[in-house]
Formats: structure tokens, sequence, C-alpha cells
């Protein structure tokens, strides 16, 4: 995992917009988050986080055959952030792309990655979850400023002996695309004067509608995958949610019989990291030993599309 060094705190927020930490705290649960200073890119952080996934796995550069960076905030469209990360990591035998899945990132790479490893084509995947999205947020808007942070997470995935990946689901809603997107910057609008008077090169979103859809979404898949993993929430160790709203993730425990204490969160401390959330939540997870080997754990998505999705395994 890496995230940026500078913290920009609630506090921090109430001197920018009219809000308060109060109210951030009791709507979404985060604190603070951090924030990429100008100059660095999605590829510097998901680099550093690849390197670390890579040194932990015991695996050199060259040993990857398969390098996927999900991330809404590549350094430029094109090349993808992903051939960036191979050009400074040295994986030269890997095949790079990046996938946009916004904060379903990290779920939908890893099932990707998964797909290409069952085939027995590719040995060893880097999964990186990347986002630089503090560029990308109307800082005059406390709607959307407030939840938003930088950062990236990875891992290194391989086929396993003994438990691994145990059931997966991934779901797409495009009819709800207007909910949460950013319409600059592409083909329909390419930058100019007028797309940056109108302030088109921001996130924008109905925050409501996003709550109640994230939450009916994220339920119902995490049901399923337990039920097709075989799995109860008893024989379940640890929950990995998107970490966006400690409201939404209460609702989706209660919706799915989860118990709350099985739930792991980090928001507080980084806000919602799109693509780079839920495999930041494993890496800290893992770290405090909240998840050990054997254990079974449920990591679930959902993001802008919109999209959806949940991974059952065994650590
Ligand atoms: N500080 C103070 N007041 C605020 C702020 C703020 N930062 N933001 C909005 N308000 C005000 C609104 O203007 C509104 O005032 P009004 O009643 O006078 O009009 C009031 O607070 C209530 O606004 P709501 O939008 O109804 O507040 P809600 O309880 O729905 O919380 C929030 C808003 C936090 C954005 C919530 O809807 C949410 O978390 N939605 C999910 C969004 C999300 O997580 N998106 C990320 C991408 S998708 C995903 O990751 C799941």
């Amino acid at each position: 995992m890496c995230v940026p060094s500078k913290v920009l705190t609630n506090a921090d927020l109430e001197k920018m917009v009219d809000t308060t930490d109060e109210w951030i705290r009791t709507r979404t649960g985060i604190q603070e988050r951090r924030i990429a200073e100008p100059g660095t890119t999605t590829s510097d952080l998901a680099t550093e986080a690849g390197r670390e996934a890579l040194g932990q796995a015991g695996l050199k550069p060259q040993d990857l055959d398969l390098l996927i960076v999900a991330t809404t905030t590549p350094d430029m469209l094109f090349p993808s952030a992903s051939c960036l990360v191979q050009q400074r990591l040295g994986a030269a035998n890997a095949v790079c792309f990046d996938l946009s899945a916004a904060c379903s990132g990290s779920v939908f790479a890893m099932v990707t990655a998964q797909q290409y490893l069952a085939t027995g084509r590719y040995r060893n995947a880097l999964v990186i979850g990347a986002e630089v999205l503090s560029g990308f947020i109307d800082w005059t808007d406390r709607s959307t400023c407030i939840l938003f942070g930088d950062g990236a997470g990875a891992c290194v995935m391989a086929p396993v002996e003994r438990g691994g990946i145990l059931a997966t689901d991934m779901r797409t809603d495009g009819s709800a695309a207007e909910l949460l997107y950013m319409a600059g910057g592409g083909s329909k609008h390419p930058p100019s004067h007028e797309s940056v008077d109108q302030r088109l090169h921001f996130l924008r979103m109905n925050g409501a509608e996003v709550f109640k859809m994230a939450v009916r979404r994220m339920a119902e898949s995490v049901k399923r995958v337990m039920a097709d993993a075989g799995l109860t929430p008893e024989q379940v160790n640890c929950f990995i949610p998107h970490q966006a709203n400690h409201r939404i993730i209460e609702s989706v425990a209660k919706f799915a019989d989860v118990p709350m204490e099985k739930v792991f969160e980090n928001l507080q401390r980084y806000g919602n990291t799109s693509a780079a959330s839920n495999l930041m939540a494993l890496y800290e997870a893992v770290k405090a030993g909240r998840i050990n080997t054997g254990d079974r754990v449920v990591m679930v998505a959902f993001g802008a599309g919109m999209t959806w999705g949940s991974i059952a395994l065994e650590w």
C-alpha cells in the first residue's frame, strides 16, 4: 500500500467549504484523507504499492506475466497507467492494461486476474488499485470534496494449492451511469476553455441515490457470493467492504446479516480512495492481524457505472 504523506483533516475542510467536522464524521465516518502533492501521479503511488507487494511475495518484477492497474485517474489518457508502472518496476515480461470500474476497481481487477490465472496461461499477476482523485474533485463543492482521498493498494495473485478465491460476483448497471460521472476530458467533451469554464473536469454525483443503490447492491452481492462459496456469515472471519461511507457499510452489514465486529474499516483515515479502497483495506486488515492463514474473507465493492461485485476467498 502507498499513500501520500500529506493529511487533509475535516478541520482543514472547514476552512475551505461550508462544512463541519461533526457533519462529516456523523454522515460519513471520515476524519481525514491523504492528498497527493502536485506532480505526484497515480503511477507513482501504484509503483510503490506494487513494489512492496512483490517484495512480500518474494517475486522479482521479471517474474510477472500480468499487471493490471485499476484506476479512474490514470496519469494520462494513454498510455495506460499499467504501462508506466511496468516501465518503473522493470516488469518486462508482463502484459499490462488498466481496468476502469471506478470504486469497484480492486474487486473487478482481482476477479479479472483470477480468470487469466485459471486458464493456466498466466502464472504471476500483480493487481494494483490506485487513484489520485484529488485533481478531479471540485474543492468548492461540499457535497463531494469531503468524501475522497488518494492512495494505492496492491496484491500479487498466483495459483494456490489450497484455498484462494472460492467465489466471485461481478455486476454492472449502465442505466444508472448518470448518478456519478466526470463529463470532461473524454471524447464527449475534450479539454477546451469551455469545458474548464463549465467545470466539466470535476466529479459530479447524486449522493443520495448512490447511497441507496450502493447499500442494496452490495448487500445482494455479499449474500450471493457467500451462498456460491457455501459460507454463512458465521464462517467468514473478515469482511472488507469498499471504504466509502460508514453508514453505507453499517447498512450493508445489517441487510447481509454480517456482524459489524467482523467488518474492517479504515475509511476514517483515508476517505474513499475509489479503485484503491478494497486493496488498501485488505492490506491494513492483514497487517492488523485481522486476517490470518486459513481465514475466510469476503470483499465487496460498489462504484460508478454503476459497478459492483464481491469476492469470497480463503487467505
Ligand atoms: N457539510 C455540511 N452540509 C452538507 C455537506 C457538507 N459537507 N454536504 C451536503 N450538505 C447538506 C446538503 O446541502 C443538505 O442540505 P439541505 O437539506 O439544506 O439541502 C443536507 O446536508 C443533507 O444532504 P444529503 O445529500 O441528503 O446528505 P446525506 O445524508 O445523503 O449525505 C452523502 C450525503 C454523505 C454524500 C451521502 O449521500 C453519501 O455518502 N452518498 C454516497 C456517496 C458515495 O459514497 N459516493 C462515492 C462513490 S460511489 C461509492 O463509493 C459507494
